[in-house]
């Protein structure tokens, strides 16, 4: 028949088989482990939003080009979230008046982007956000940026594997009023800068050229020589010293891997002053894990109050590649830690019993009645990924002496209740 339906999932999302899954939970946990011992609570929220959310603060390119919407039957226009910082401006702004502040609240949301889907660049991945809300001082930000360098260090990466790039927007647009550009053409501007990487330094340099004419070539050398940028905006000027301050308050934690990075603008028009990323600093993977920043004003869509705010997304695509890429990927192993399988007719509740004694040492364990064969069992569990099978027939029963096998090493022995309960657990 040729009407068969496709098993593959929809264009640029994925399936999460077991091995996949485990990944996933160990990525999340390695998370929740270091944003948690900042003092970070976990919050969610529903994948649907009020398509309006992003039309005022997220930026032309991912409202026009990259979400999902669609019209419900209430005629209400739905978009799937395709990032998390409108929905908790949305719920911290909701109840402002009964929240403690500072607040420090983390989640991992799940994430569409009607993306061309690539290496790193998914149509659905989940997003680590961690923000906190209700600070003004650069202590937000260095804590912040110490918190992403903490998941970092929790995988195991070195200081060499990553980068920490960061940026002022307020530094960048100071220099474009140096320049007597126009608040307009700085928009534009900013956008140039923000693709610059993707681009050849000619096109960048007209594409400049084009927007503010002679002076082009002195502020395209001014974004290439951090010392030179500095110098020219002044050493006393409060942009300069609030990125010097930042990057040497990390340093003094022992975070020495920040750059300086004028060109990194971040795509997003909330951010309101310094922005930054993580990126790999493999040849072979050269991108970004999180993005994130101040965004003081985002808050006010709904309400006049104002309430700073300093947050950063990292994704499980991006995470994933870093720790293929580096070697860091720890490797699988079934959560389920024996395999009970019977041999000839048995009785099947004593089985259950004894399985249930088992669970009851903490171990997880699956029955098979029936089998046919035992190699049949042994094909099977090798391919579930699970370790050890403990075969039961009449005689193991009556005796309480049962076969045990250890599918890596091939070994069988016959083992007591006890010693399997040990051999598991070691
Ligand atoms: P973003 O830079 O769009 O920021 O995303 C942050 C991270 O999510 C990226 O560095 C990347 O790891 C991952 N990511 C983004 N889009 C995709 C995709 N299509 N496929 C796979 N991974 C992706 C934000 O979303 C901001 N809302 C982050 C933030 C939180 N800023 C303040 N608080």
């Amino acid at each position: 028949m040729s009407n068969k339906l496709d098993t593959s999932p929809y264009k640029g999302v994925r399936d999460f088989y077991p091995e996949d899954m485990w990944l996933e939970k160990y990525m999340f946990e390695t998370m929740r482990k270091a944003v948690e011992s900042y003092g970070y609570v976990e919050y969610t929220a529903s994948i649907l939003e009020p398509a309006e959310l992003y039309k005022a603060k997220s930026g032309q390119e991912i409202v026009n080009e990259q979400t999902y919407t669609f019209t419900d039957r209430g005629n209400r226009e739905v978009t799937l979230r395709p990032e998390m910082t409108p929905t908790v401006a949305r719920m911290v702004a909701g109840r402002r008046r009964d929240l403690g502040f500072p607040l420090r609240w983390y989640s991992i949301p799940n994430l569409f982007r009607y993306e061309n889907p690539q290496r790193g660049r998914l149509r659905e991945h989940y997003q680590l956000n961690v923000d906190v809300f209700g600070i003004t001082g650069l202590s937000a930000e260095v804590e912040i940026i110490s918190v992403a360098n903490a998941i970092m260090q929790g995988f195991g990466a070195h200081d060499a594997d990553y980068s920490i790039l960061i940026n002022s927007r307020k530094l960048l647009k100071e220099l474009f009023e140096l320049f007597n550009i126009s608040e307009e053409k700085s928009y534009t501007l900013s956008k140039l800068i923000d693709k610059k990487e993707k681009v050849s330094a000619e096109d960048f340099l007209s594409g400049v050229e084009e927007l503010i004419g002679d002076n082009a070539k002195e502020l395209v050398a001014l974004l290439s020589s951090n010392q030179k940028l500095l110098e020219r905006i002044g050493e006393d000027h409060e942009t300069v010293k609030t990125i010097l301050s930042v990057i040497t308050s990390l340093d003094q934690l022992g975070i020495k891997n920040v750059i300086f990075t004028p060109t990194l603008m971040r795509g997003f028009d909330y951010y309101t002053d310094i922005v930054f990323e993580v990126f790999d600093t493999h040849p072979e993977n050269n991108r970004s894990l999180f993005g994130g920043g101040r965004y003081d004003n985002l808050l006010e869509l709904f309400g006049n109050d104002s309430v700073p705010a300093v947050g950063f997304g990292m994704g499980d695509v991006t995470l994933a590649d870093f720790l293929r890429t580096h070697n860091l990927l720890p490797a699988y192993r079934s959560e389920v830690g024996a395999v009970l399988a019977t041999i000839g007719a048995v009785d099947e509740n004593e089985v259950a019993i004894l399985a249930q004694s088992f669970r009851s040492k903490g171990l997880n364990v699956a029955v098979t009645i029936g089998a046919k064969k035992p190699a049949d069992v042994i094909k099977n569990t090798l391919k579930q990924g699970v370790k050890y099978i403990i075969f039961v027939g009449e005689d193991e029963l009556s005796k309480k002496v049962y076969t045990f096998k250890d599918l890596t090493t091939e070994e069988t022995s016959s083992l007591s209740f006890d010693d399997i309960v040990r051999s598991i657990q070691s």
